[in-house]
């Protein structure tokens, strides 16, 4: 059974990896490219399908990303979405024109044509404006297929030739029914018959790997955080014994999540990882002290662990394969052509230099976040590791303001151990995406019993947020404060005040360092 696949062209707009993720959703495979990809490039990967994004671009800019008239006779059916669609438009001869006033958010739009994209949608149906400019002229071939008051031509197709286009937004959720939309789209005109799904996903995963590893050594860096996690069960399905897995404990660890990790990946679990634990805590206590620059410490606790692991790779002498947990939004190109994206952090420190492999494994490159959970579940890994919410690879690290102890690593843990218990007995912990306690650098006056106390305190901090770029101070009900600062103040020794962090992204960022 050939593999369906359906390509996004980036042109910059910002819900590029929310389409791609909506096709998967539909059970089609989906994946985004820089809108620099030659038509030729685009026929060797047999798409059923083309989806042009939006942008912030006017396409009367000679800046502005274009296309050429061969992408649209290709005879792959294509879906222009906002600028996607103006483009189209503008590439085949209709007319676009700026707008004296931008349209923007939740807008109703009236259905023309139910017989393809809007099959099944109402005739009146809510959907996300964002554009000043606008089709005002389409080209030879196309009707009209939606409207609003000031859009003429909200939607379009010229269904002979395979080509439709929206100037909303059906990918972001107020479009109501947006999903039904791109749907009709990949099992219409696509004829998309939507069986990706994740099982298939890791069985195809596992044969690959299994085919380019042969007979060689396998090393993975396991963090016990979900990618390298699922990455490392992944291959040991794929390459059992032939896999290592090297767990650095650096000491900047959750309360007790060393021995969670061993527990669930070492020889007592359910794995067979060849499992080594390297209990690397003084080295990088030694390494810390005195230290009280953050970028100064990432740095230490980057390098350090790099350190630990070459030593530990060295024991285990030249393999072929070097593991890394690398996801799809840290791979996707951007749209305009510049180089890939890297995320800004890096999970504890880049690569190591003098580990002796001849190639990197990536074997979660093209999955979403949300998809590696799904492909974690399917290979049997426990929830609450699937579920965990993010852990920074510099740890405890970046949430001590000041110098790192191993007497401070122990406050910020068992603190952070009674906030998330009290959190989940209240049953907030799926509702907010990351929460934790961390250690302010300031002692003050208190009283506990009779006595004049000189200590620190803590400051709890809990994030709504969708990518974790922007997020929102969480509202958390006062009584759940309440008792975690009560609990805290006296269950943590030297801890003598407990502060709520109410400062949202930007101006905070979800970390203290
Ligand atoms: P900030 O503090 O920049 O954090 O608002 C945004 C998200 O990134 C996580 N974070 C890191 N993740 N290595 C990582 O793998 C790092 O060095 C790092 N620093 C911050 C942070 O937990 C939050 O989810």
């Amino acid at each position: 059974m050939d593999k369906e696949l359906i390509i996004v062209l980036d042109f910059g707009g910002q819900y590029n990896q929310l389409i791609a993720r909506r096709v998967r959703e539909a059970g089609v495979y989906c994946e985004v490219h820089p809108y620099t990809m030659t038509p030729e490039e685009i026929r060797q990967m047999s798409p059923r399908g083309i989806i042009l994004t939006g942008g912030p671009n006017s396409v009367y800019n000679p800046e502005s990303p274009h296309t050429s008239r061969a992408l649209f006779e290709m005879g792959i059916p294509v879906l222009g979405i906002c600028y996607g669609a103006q483009l189209m438009a503008y590439t085949l001869g209709g007319k676009v024109s700026t707008a004296p006033v931008s349209e923007y958010g939740k807008t109703e739009v009236d259905i023309d044509d139910k017989d393809c994209i809007f099959k099944d949608v109402s005739d009146r149906t809510v959907a996300w404006m964002s554009h000043t400019d606008y089709i005002e002229e389409m080209p030879e071939g196309f009707a009209r297929t939606a409207h609003t008051p000031v859009c003429p031509v909200a939607a379009m197709e010229n269904r002979e030739a395979g080509l439709y286009a929206v100037q909303f937004h059906p990918e972001v959720t107020h479009s109501e029914e947006g999903f039904k939309m791109l749907s009709n789209f990949v099992y219409g005109p696509c004829g998309c018959r939507g069986d990706w799904k994740m099982d298939s996903f890791v069985e195809e995963t596992i044969e690959s790997i299994r085919r380019k590893v042969g007979d060689g050594k396998v090393l993975c860096a396991l963090s016990g955080g979900v990618d390298s996690s699922v990455a490392a069960v992944l291959m040991s399905k794929a390459v059992g014994k032939q896999l290592t897995c090297v767990f650095v404990d650096h000491g900047l660890l959750r309360k007790n999540e060393g021995d969670e990790v061993e527990a669930v990946f070492g020889p007592e679990g359910d794995y067979d990882l060849n499992f080594i634990r390297v209990n690397a805590q003084q080295r990088f206590y030694d390494r810390l002290k005195g230290i009280t620059e953050p970028e100064e410490k990432r740095k230490i606790i980057g390098e350090e662990f790099i350190r630990v692991f070459e030593e530990e790779a060295k024991k285990i002498g030249a393999v072929d394969f070097l593991v890394q947990g690398t996801i799809y939004p840290d791979v996707i190109e951007s749209g305009l052509g510049k180089s890939a994206v890297i995320k800004s952090h890096h999970n504890v420190g880049g690569l190591p230099d003098y580990v002796d492999f001849k190639e990197i494994i990536e074997p979660l490159r093209m999955l979403f976040k949300d998809e590696v959970r799904k492909a974690g579940l399917e290979l049997g890994i426990p929830e609450y590791l699937v579920f965990r919410q993010p852990f920074p690879g510099p740890g405890l690290g970046v949430r001590i303001v000041g110098e790192v102890t191993a007497e401070k690593v122990k406050i910020v843990q068992d603190a952070d151990a009674i906030y998330r218990e009290e959190i989940a007995k209240a049953g907030l912990d799926k509702k907010i995406n990351q929460y934790f306690a961390a250690l302010t650098n300031m002692r003050s006056v208190g009283v506990m019993g009779d006595f004049r106390t000189y200590d620190y305190a803590v400051a709890l901090r809990a994030v709504t947020t969708s990518d974790f770029m922007t997020a929102e101070a969480a509202k958390l009900p006062w009584d759940v404060l309440e008792t975690v600062t009560s609990r805290i103040v006296n269950e943590v020794e030297h801890v003598n005040r407990v502060f709520y962090d109410c400062t949202g992204k930007p101006p905070g960022t979800i970390e203290f360092e």
